[in-house]
């Protein structure tokens, strides 16, 4: 079994989208293992987003990311880090494929963030990194 760290985006929160999302990661057989509503420090987010550091998009990313609360969730299953992205869709929510997370429920309405609404890790090595990170 495999663990993978989601987030619902403060867009996410704030449109009380929470439910819905976790549903449908419960719905697809993945099992809940920790669970927290947080507001980011800047020092999580600069951990989380290391690989984006000088990046166009990085400050306002870091920014929109501190707006509100987050919702911190480890997620246990088989080839869950794989199975959750593709739950996700592709990170542009305007062109997501429909039946996704972010494809059903986003569309690009940031200016200069793309408010995607949650994020997933991508791989074995990142999903225990940014637990380490974001449940320490
Ligand atoms: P996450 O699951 O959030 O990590 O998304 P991802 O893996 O699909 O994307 P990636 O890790 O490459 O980027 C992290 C986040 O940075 C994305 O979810 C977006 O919010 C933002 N981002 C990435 N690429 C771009 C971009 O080209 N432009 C803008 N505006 N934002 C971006
Ligand atoms: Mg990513």
């Amino acid at each position: 079994t495999e663990r993978t760290l989601v987030l619902v985006k403060p867009d996410g929160v704030e449109r009380n989208l929470t439910g819905a999302i976790l549903a449908r990661i419960e719905a697809k057989g993945y099992r809940i293992a920790e669970l927290k509503l947080v507001t980011p420090e800047r020092s999580v987010l600069e951990q989380h987003y290391a690989e984006h550091e000088g990046k166009p998009f990085y400050e306002p990313l870091l920014a929109f990311m501190s707006s509100g609360p987050v919702v911190a969730v480890v997620v246990e299953g088989d080839r869950v880090i794989e199975g959750f992205r593709s739950l996700a869709g592709t990170t542009d929510p305007t062109t997501a494929a429909p039946g996704t997370i972010r494809g059903d429920f986003g569309r690009d309405w940031g200016e200069k963030v793309q408010k995607n609404l949650v994020h997933g890790s991508d791989s074995v090595e990142s999903a225990e990194r940014e637990i380490g990170i974001w449940f320490a």
